[in-house]
């Protein structure tokens, strides 16, 4: 079977590239990736070469590109995208182009094609914000409330997604993810952000009162996840995933901090994010009981695993740390 990856040399994409092609050697992958700021070749170096491995530098947005890119290919899984909040924020417009419409070219491009199955890999914040007090999670069937650039060009992709599905039929699923954490992300996230700054011996920028609840879950969990739905969720159907870990900004500082041998004084406030959203949260029922997926990594396992691999690979993150800050 021909897979394509979208957004393949990013931090999701290519843990999922390295995941899909340890489960399935005999599929032939092609990943698509425009090599932006947040694009890394050394991140899927290793898989170059290989056989059934392509990777292919165009972007979404590009028609012609992504007719040829898709030629044969049965699944799509789609990830590419802007997504830094806070270069949203300061710059919206590259995240309409890339987020809306590179998601309606490559609708039609596999509306054109053969493709069996077009997964499209979302957001929590399409959502929009919850209290920290109030005990609600998000469902499938919450409404689309987005406040910000980034979230608000999410939540337009997801609603072109099913508008190909409603209107000509193209086998879709979608995915609505918290806050992913594991190799190979960018160090202007949060938590390589904090890692990277504990190892170099600075201390870690904190938006606001740190109070900020977020959903996390390593990204190994996630790729299974994004497996199951591709291969066996039901077209046209929503899956929140969700490994049920909420917790506060601070607290996972707290986290980090600890395993460096550092303590609350590596904190450093910094003026809140515009429109910062509160909390999210999401209730990954339908995930667990329609296809049974479990996280397999606990969080202070995923943790540990993350602060060993930005320990072992300064080579890969040193060189992004200026353009971060
Ligand atoms: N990271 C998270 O916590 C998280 C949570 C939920 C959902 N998501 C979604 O998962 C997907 C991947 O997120 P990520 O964290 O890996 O992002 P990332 O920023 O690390 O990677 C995005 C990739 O897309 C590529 N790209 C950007 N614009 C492109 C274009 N026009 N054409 C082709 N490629 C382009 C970049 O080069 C990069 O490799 C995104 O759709 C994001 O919205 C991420």
């Amino acid at each position: 079977m021909k897979v394509v990856v979208t957004g393949a040399a990013g931090f999701i994409g290519s843990n999922l590239v390295h995941h899909w092609l340890e489960r399935h050697p005999d599929d032939e992958l092609t990943a698509v990736d425009a090599l932006t700021y947040a694009g890394r070749r050394e991140s899927v170096a290793d898989l170059e070469g290989r056989a059934r491995f392509e990777l292919k530098v165009a972007d979404i947005a590009d028609a012609a590109a992504m007719t040829e890119a898709l030629r044969g290919a049965e699944l799509v899984l789609h990830l590419a995208a802007e997504t830094h909040n806070d270069r949203a924020i300061a710059d919206p417009l590259p995240f309409v182009r890339t987020n809306v419409l590179g998601t309606a070219v490559l609708l039609e491009a596999c509306r054109k094609g053969d493709v069996r199955r077009f997964h499209h890999v979302s957001t929590d914040e399409v959502y929009g914000s919850l209290g920290l007090e109030e005990p609600r999670r998000f469902t499938e069937e919450s409404p689309y409330r987005p406040r910000g650039p980034y979230s608000s060009s999410k939540a337009a992709s997801d609603h072109l997604v099913r508008a190909w599905h409603e209107t000509y039929g193209l086998p879709v699923t979608i995915s609505n993810c918290g806050n992913n954490f594991g190799p190979y992300q960018h160090p202007e996230k949060f938590v390589p952000r904090a890692i990277t700054s504990l190892l170099r011996g600075e201390s870690v920028p904190l938006y606001g009162d740190g109070r900020n609840v977020r959903d996390w879950i390593y990204v190994a969990d996630h790729c299974e996840a994004l497996e199951l739905i591709a291969r066996r969720g039901r077209s046209g159907s929503t899956y929140l995933v969700s490994a049920e870990n909420e917790l506060a900004n601070r607290d996972l500082v707290a986290r980090l901090a600890a395993r460096l041998g550092r303590g609350p004084e590596v904190v450093r406030p910094v003026p809140d994010r515009l429109g910062h959203d509160r909390r999210y949260a999401l209730d990954p029922s339908r995930l667990r009981e329609e296809l049974g997926w479990r996280p397999r990594v606990g969080l202070d396992e995923a943790l540990d695993r993350t602060v060993r691999w930005y320990r072992d690979n300064p080579r890969w993150w040193s060189p992004l740390v200026g353009e971060a800050r």
